[in-house]
């Protein structure tokens, strides 16, 4: 597993049920992957050696984070089978590589213009000054996650600032859609081109991350159709084998002669398991995580079906661990230390269940 992050903790756990044995490679000493893993190998991500070591005591490498150099997943897979395929990370390693690609399958996305880092053709940058003015989102195109490297923008100028801030990388420019509602479809893919979907996941976010996450999504069958028909339309496009998580908007289709009916956009796509597909640890026949052993293994996938006819998952950030104390409510202090949130009250349901990352400290906003 390259990357020892909490993705990559839950795959190798459920590779641990499965009999394999493990090894992660990641820097941080103290990545949660690591205490589930049979081996750590504490080195970058392309350390050449490590990446040898890897191919040389492994039948199958995986990773857990799209930001995974392609090139040491290219080195990899030229001794060891490797999934999914470097070409699918590049692809999500970058918004306009992927918004590009989308478009370039017939897949539907928001209205955007890339402006390169080393200066843009007037003409891109007309279009993203008339999209400013109606409301915009500025995205660095490579390493944002959670919202961040991101700036809403709704005049020339707020856009010149962005573009000044984000100045040298390659940035995108989205027009702001009024999201009716956001999904994911998460898609597990093998070698032989079978995919199998879980049902469609409905998600809010606060302040650009995952809040919420509730399953059956309430938007309808036609709707959840195509949500599934798209997210595994792109799956084939990369050839994928594991699992994927499509992102999608769900708008009101306001396109020239168009009802206002409800219409889905791909928003972006992670090659790998998803936030939003953390409830099929708890209520699914197969979990996410055992689904990406399965896939990237070449053994059979498993049953996506429901084992409860909902759930729904709370993302827990940690600010949880700060809340002001009782007797100074408006935390007029600092932060101050952080305390354990009284996990015994969530427990109290028999039907909850609580999935801590193990992050070595908590942080507000992650
Ligand atoms: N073009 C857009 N219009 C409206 N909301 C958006 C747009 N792009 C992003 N958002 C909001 O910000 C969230 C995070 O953006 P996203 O592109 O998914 O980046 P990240 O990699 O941080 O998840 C989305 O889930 C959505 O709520
Ligand atoms: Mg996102």
């Amino acid at each position: 597993m390259l990357g020892g992050g909490q993705l990559g903790k839950y795959a190798l756990a459920a590779a641990n049920a499965m009999g394999y044995r493990t090894v992660v490679v990641d820097p941080d000493p103290q990545a949660p992957a690591a205490v589930v893993a049979n081996d750590h190998a504490i080195a970058p991500y392309d350390d050449s050696d490590a990446l040898d070591r890897l191919a040389a005591a492994c039948s199958v490498v995986t990773t857990e984070f799209e930001n995974a150099p392609a090139a040491a997943l290219e080195r990899l897979a030229r001794s060891v089978r490797v999934a999914p395929g470097a070409s699918s990370v590049a692809v999500a390693q970058d918004r306009i590589v992927e918004k590009t690609f989308l478009v370039d399958h017939g897949i539907d996305v928001g209205e955007f213009v890339p402006i390169p880092g080393s200066g843009a053709h007037s003409s891109l940058l007309d279009t993203a000054r008339r999209m400013a003015n109606g409301g915009a989102v500025v995205k660095t195109a490579r390493l944002g996650y959670d919202g961040r490297g991101q700036r809403r923008v709704s005049s020339e100028a707020e856009l010149e600032a962005a573009l000044v801030e984000f100045a040298g990388v390659d940035v995108i420019v989205e027009a702001l859609l009024d999201l009716r509602v956001e999904v994911s479809v998460l898609v597990a893919r093998s070698s032989e081109g079978r995919s199998v979907r879980w049902p469609v996941t409905e998600n809010e976010h606060v302040d650009g991350v995952l809040d919420l996450s509730v399953v059956p999504a309430r938007v309808g069958p036609a709707l959840a159709a195509e949500a599934e028909r798209i997210a595994v339309s792109v799956a084939d496009a990369l050839d994928y084998v594991g699992v994927l998580a499509v992102e999608l908007f769900v708008v009101g289709d306001e396109r020239p002669g168009a009802d206002g009916a409800p219409r889905l956009l791909v928003n972006e796509i992670a090659p790998r398991p998803h936030n939003s597909g953390h409830w099929t640890l708890d209520a699914s026949v197969t979990s996410q995580f055992e689904q990406q052993i399965r896939a990237v293994c070449g053994v059979g996938l498993g049953s996506t079906a429901m084992t409860a006819p909902a759930a729904a998952m709370v993302n827990l950030l940690g600010d949880l661990w700060f809340l002001p104390a009782a007797d100074d409510p408006n935390g007029e202090g600092s932060l101050g230390d952080p305390v354990e949130p009284d996990w015994a009250a969530v427990l109290a349901d028999p039907d909850a269940t609580l999935h801590l990352y193990g992050k070595a400290e908590p942080r507000p906003g992650r």
